[in-house]
């Protein structure tokens, strides 16, 4: 009995030092919550009414005036049901959320995988509104007891890290990844606004370019479910002016329709065939009633040459849109891979290692960019399956 539980203590020791052994080798560091409590007052809370939060690890060295604040992504709950779902989970209360997190790729602390950001002030804000911080709504039922505040809750959240010390940053990056990299493009100029006007502010949308195309089946049915994530969560007057003065809120949500105004540089970071787009744009559950698209949908492997042929197309229909976010910006920059993935800065591999595209990592490249090193910017990949250091989604 005691021989048998020491050789599984020395197992779970063994276990334990592998564990560390590998945080340390990705220099990866466990993160704690901070709730923005003070927010609550005016209303700035997640779907349950709790208190927004955010992950806060210390700039330090010559990063101790340079900010990352980097959002995080979970899609959107479109109607009252499906954000009652999402109500009591860590996507729509704090009070569901892990207390510590770790901190990986763009917001690794260790110079050795995170040259140009690890001793920032690195920030991982946790998304719980379900609407890309857009949505204002003041009513709330008693019945569902949701709340469509996440406008507010951005507010709220920069004005607590403002007075942080971000009101002295002198160099600021806001990104993001999938809802969150939406985020990043739909509120760039207004984070812009509120740091020191000297300071050097760049956005970074990962994953977060959704374009508006139909489905296999014909129907439009991205358009459809952002027109009415904007009515449900109330969020036209939060979007932005420039695009809407032009045309209807809903599609204001497509960055399509609203990069060219933006005055911010940015940098788009996405897989040409992004793995969510195709799953949730070009081949939802709805559109494939047969279920010829299951196994495609979610592993690019196991398209047929007739499925491939579609995401060809899309990745051309990805590409056209991605124009307008370069046609008048000589200080945007981008790295479009021709993987199949989703979110590629926030996990060590993908940020760090591969895939790479005209010699560069994402790490490098970003860093490049925001730095103003080595020339050019952009760089757009060759068509799955030509890149071998893809890392595809599976
Ligand atoms: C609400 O959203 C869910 C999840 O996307 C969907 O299945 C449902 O049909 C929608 N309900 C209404 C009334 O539109
Ligand atoms: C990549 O690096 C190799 C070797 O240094 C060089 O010959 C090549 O031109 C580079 N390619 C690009 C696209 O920069």
């Amino acid at each position: 009995m005691l021989g048998a539980s020491r050789m599984i203590g020395r197992y779970v020791i063994a276990l334990v030092s592998l564990l560390v052994l590998h945080m340390r080798a990705e220099g990866a560091i466990n993160v704690g919550i901070t709730y923005v409590t003070e927010a609550v007052a005016s209303g700035a809370v997640c779907l349950d009414g709790s208190p927004p939060a955010y992950h806060f690890s210390e700039g330090f060295g010559s990063g101790i005036n340079n900010w990352l604040v980097h959002f995080q992504g979970g899609s959107w709950c479109q109607n009252v049901s499906s954000c009652i779902s999402r109500r009591d989970t860590s996507l729509g209360s704090s009070a569901h959320m892990e207390t510590a997190v770790t901190f990986h790729g763009l917001l690794n602390n260790e110079e050795e995988f995170n040259p140009d950001f690890y001793n920032w002030n690195r920030i991982l804000v946790r998304y719980c509104d379900g609407g890309s911080y857009t949505g204002d709504v003041e009513a709330v039922d008693p019945v569902t007891n949701l709340h469509f505040r996440g406008a507010r809750v951005f507010q709220a959240v920069m004005e607590n890290l403002l007075s942080r010390g971000m009101k002295n940053a002198q160099n600021a990056i806001m990104s993001g990844c999938s809802a969150g990299g939406l985020t990043s493009i739909l509120h760039c100029d207004k984070f812009k606004a509120l740091l020191p006007s000297g300071a050097r502010v760049k956005c970074l949308s990962d994953a977060g370019y959704f374009v508006n195309a139909n489905d296999i089946s014909g129907a439009p049915s991205i358009e459809e479910f952002y027109s009415q994530v904007v009515a449900t969560h109330g969020s036209a007057n939060n979007l932005p002016a420039s695009c809407t003065s032009r045309m209807k809120p809903s599609l204001c949500f497509f960055p399509e329709n609203v990069v060219e105004q933006i005055q911010t540089p940015i940098f788009f970071l996405n897989a040409a065939h992004d793995s969510w787009q195709i799953a949730n744009i070009l081949a939802p559950p709805d559109s494939d009633p047969s279920g010829v698209w299951h196994g495609c949908r979610t592993n690019i492997q196991n398209c047929t040459p007739e499925q491939l042929k579609i995401i060809q197309d899309f990745r051309m229909e990805f590409l056209t849109a991605l124009r307008k976010a370069s046609r008048f910006s000589p200080h945007n920059g981008m790295f479009i891979d021709g993987c199949f993935a989703h979110c590629q800065s926030d996990a060590q591999q993908t940020w760090f290692s591969a895939p790479v595209v005209g010699n560069a990592t994402i790490s490098r490249a970003v860093g490049d960019w925001y730095y103003d090193r080595n020339g050019f910017h952009k760089k757009i990949d060759c068509a799955y399956p030509c890149n071998p250091t893809c890392q595809n989604v599976s």
